[in-house]
């Protein structure tokens, strides 16, 4: 039913070498991703995987920008420079950045907003820790965090990236969310995007994170609401990846 087409993203997060990327990207190379693809090294290494994913038909992604325009900010990563090194995507507020590094609703807003005006693809991630799950506080700090990111960006902009769930508790540990328990969190998302424009909210990519692996992605992509996954620690392995890009619902 759905016109959305599949999207699966690899968050390196900060792993890798230029020895360990090139194995990789050869392996990547010999069987090209079975959807639309986005890999996204640490920035040193954006380089290096532009010119590995040549011709395959994958984008390249950062895991971060800065939420300023270019100038006098030690150590931070505009943009605009990320599009003039060949990046097309972008993570925007994964979990570990606002938990690790301080990043508020607000500045997760600002970087969306800025990556926008540079012209690149937005993955802006939501998520809930398990404190605010067993509090039942899932669906109000989901809102929160997707309601500071509307407040700067239209739903129809946001719709040439994509809104990533990361339940918190599900990143890296093993456990991913269930399929039923993402598409309730999906569903309310989309919902949520149909209040302000009801078009923007079907055509956009509503992707899950936490835990995927080629074991259990197809259930979770089976889902009316999931389009596609960002993947962390399977995305280290080419096929585990390629397994995911490929994993079809049963039957
Ligand atoms: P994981 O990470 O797949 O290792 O759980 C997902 C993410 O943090 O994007």
């Amino acid at each position: 039913m759905t016109l959305r087409a599949r999207l699966v993203a690899a968050n390196w997060k900060m792993n890798g070498s230029r020895v360990d990327n090139a194995r990789w990207l050869e392996a990547f190379r010999a069987q090209p991703a079975a959807c639309e693809a986005v890999v996204c090294p640490p920035y040193v290494y954006v380089e290096q995987v532009v010119s590995g994913l040549a011709g395959t038909g994958a984008f390249v992604g950062a895991q971060d920008l800065c939420d300023r325009a270019a100038g006098a900010w030690t150590g931070e990563v505009a943009g605009e420079m990320l599009r003039d090194a060949g990046v097309q995507w972008v993570i925007v507020g994964h979990s570990e950045r606002r938990a690790a590094f301080g990043e508020t609703d607000e500045i997760v807003a600002a970087k969306a907003e800025r990556a926008l005006d540079a012209g690149l693809r937005p993955i802006v991630c939501v998520g809930e820790t398990l404190e605010q799950r067993s509090a039942g506080r899932t669906a109000s700090v989901i809102a929160a965090q997707l309601d500071a990111v509307l407040q700067r960006c239209t739903p129809a902009r946001l719709a040439a990236g994509a809104l990533a769930y990361e339940p918190v508790w599900a990143i890296g540990t093993g456990h991913s969310a269930t399929p039923q328990q993402a598409q309730d969190v999906h569903a309310a998302i989309r919902a949520q995007l149909a209040r302000h424009d009801p078009a923007a909210a079907g055509a956009m990519r509503l992707l899950y994170g936490g835990s995927v692996k080629p074991g259990n992605a197809a259930e979770l992509f089976a889902q009316p609401d999931i389009d596609g996954g960002l993947i962390g620690g399977a995305s280290l392995v080419a096929a585990e990846f390629l397994a995911i890009c490929a994993a079809r619902a049963h039957g």
